[in-house]
């Protein structure tokens, strides 16, 4: 009988990343980086499994009720695989409070894990750099924030018109059920979770949710929908909002204006953020392209994260980007560069009595700091050459017979179409020179 043979699918919602992929991850990476340590900011990481508890305290019952991947394991400990980095650096940074220099400006890029129904922008593994920062109370927390996300999308090369940021303050929300619509914090809750998940569901079905949540408040989804497409200059008009929460708004816009995000920026109340941990401002990028309606960062303010771990207080703001969604937004603007192997020098092999010589040729230019491929089978030079261009190597340094008589090499430039005879110095020399370019 045939032996089954297992699938070589990967698990439903995660990528396998082929050379090609790592690519183009390393290059996002890379970008991202530049960025982020040009503000200061300096790398951590923490493990892929935390307890459980961690995120039961505030992460928010979508991910935790639903999405989140959470096992015993063989001590008999609930735990979980990370749906996100924040409490994993609130935890970090709690357990050295003292011994940190404040402001604290930490980054990390880690793979994130959420059992979501998977299409597009969304998937069950994606990797998310998140940028926090810790012990700034002032707004210019929020400025150097969104000026650093702004940042990174422009470092790839996009438009002032291709994404808009989007700000609104939890306060207003908190203010608005509270004291508008005069409604217990458990339906505040409620009504919270509904609008944070309204554009993925119908308007029957919004409406029919929210009447389900207050039915004595039967004006209520009228109120909403007028407070959701509010300017900041129509605050002073919604009923229950303090007048400092609304200068608290117009301060961070009027500083976003100084610095020169004022075209880039959106007030929008309907910002809502399913996570209970954020106290202040709150803010989602998103692509300007219909193409892409998954927002690009999630980020905010969170005063009481570092609170679950100490008795003293720390103000955290930060935010997370996701790689699927900037992907996205890259190829649906044109902005992936081609990102080739042109850099390694490929050395054929044409008889295998010469693979010593063509051994330490390749030894030489690694030592000069360049990228080679060595054949590692004789093979005829067509089939070799099939193979460099298949791989998108711009050089080929070759030494056959004739070559080894006089003591040269032929350095092939498959970019410019050129071959050129000369000294195995004057081919790395000339290799070095067009790398620095
Ligand atoms: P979040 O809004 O859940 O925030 O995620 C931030 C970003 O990660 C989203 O805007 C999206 O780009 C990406 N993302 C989230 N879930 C998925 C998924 N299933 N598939 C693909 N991309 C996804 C947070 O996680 C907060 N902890 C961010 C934060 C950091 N807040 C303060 N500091």
């Amino acid at each position: 009988m045939k032996e089954k043979k297992l699938t070589t699918e990967n698990y439903k919602g995660t990528r396998d990343f082929f050379p090609a992929d790592m690519k183009i991850r390393n290059y996002l990476f890379s970008v991202m980086k530049k960025v982020v340590r040009s503000y200061g900011y300096e790398e951590y990481d923490g493990p892929m499994i935390e307890s459980l508890d961690l995120y039961r305290a505030k992460t928010g019952e979508e991910i935790v009720g639903k999405q989140i991947y959470n096992f015993i394991d063989k001590g008999g400990r609930e735990v979980a695989i990370r749906p996100e980095m924040t409490p994993t650096v609130a935890r970090m940074v709690a357990s050295k409070l003292r011994d940190l220099p404040r402001p604290i400006r930490w980054f990390s890029i880690p793979n994130l894990w959420r059992y979501e129904q998977p299409g597009h922008g969304r998937l069950r593994e994606h990797w998310q750099l998140n940028v926090d920062l810790f012990g700034v109370t002032h707004h210019y927390a929020e400025l150097e924030i969104l000026s650093l996300a702004c940042d990174i999308l422009f470092a790839f090369g996009a438009s002032r018109d291709s994404f808009r940021v989007k700000v609104s303050h939890r306060a207003l929300l908190d203010e608005f059920f509270k004291e508008g619509l005069a409604l217990r914090s458990d339906q505040s809750h409620e009504v919270s979770k509904i609008l944070d998940k309204k554009n993925k569901i119908t308007n029957e079905e919004y409406i029919s949710l929210v009447n389900k949540t207050i039915p004595e408040n039967p004006g209520a989804v009228e109120k909403i929908n007028q407070f959701l497409i509010s300017k900041i200059s129509d605050l002073s008009n919604i009923p229950g909002l303090k007048q400092e929460t609304i200068s608290t708004l117009t301060d961070l816009f009027k500083d976003l204006e100084s610095i020169g995000l004022g075209d880039m920026v959106d007030f929008d109340p309907s910002v809502v953020r399913g996570f209970d941990y954020y106290t202040g401002f709150i803010f989602e990028i998103f692509d300007t392209s219909p193409a892409n309606k998954r927002s690009l960062y999630g980020g905010g303010r969170y005063d009481n994260l570092i609170g679950l771990f100490s008795n003293d207080e720390l103000s955290g703001t930060g935010f997370g980007l996701g790689d699927v969604t900037l992907l996205n937004f890259l190829q649906t603007h044109n902005l992936l560069p081609s990102l080739s192997n042109e850099n390694t020098v490929f050395i054929p092999l044409l008889d295998s009595a010469h693979f010593l010589l063509c051994q330490s040729m390749a030894t030489k230019l690694r030592n000069a700091g360049i990228a080679v491929d060595l054949s590692l089978t004789s093979q005829k030079m067509g089939k070799q050459l099939s193979y460099a261009e298949k791989k998108g190597y711009r050089w080929i340094l070759l030494q056959g017979e004739e070559e080894i008589a006089k003591k040269t090499v032929s350095l092939k430039d498959m970019l410019n179409r050129t071959q050129e005879e000369s000294s195995f110095e004057n081919a790395l020399e000339k290799i070095s020179i067009e790398l620095t370019k």
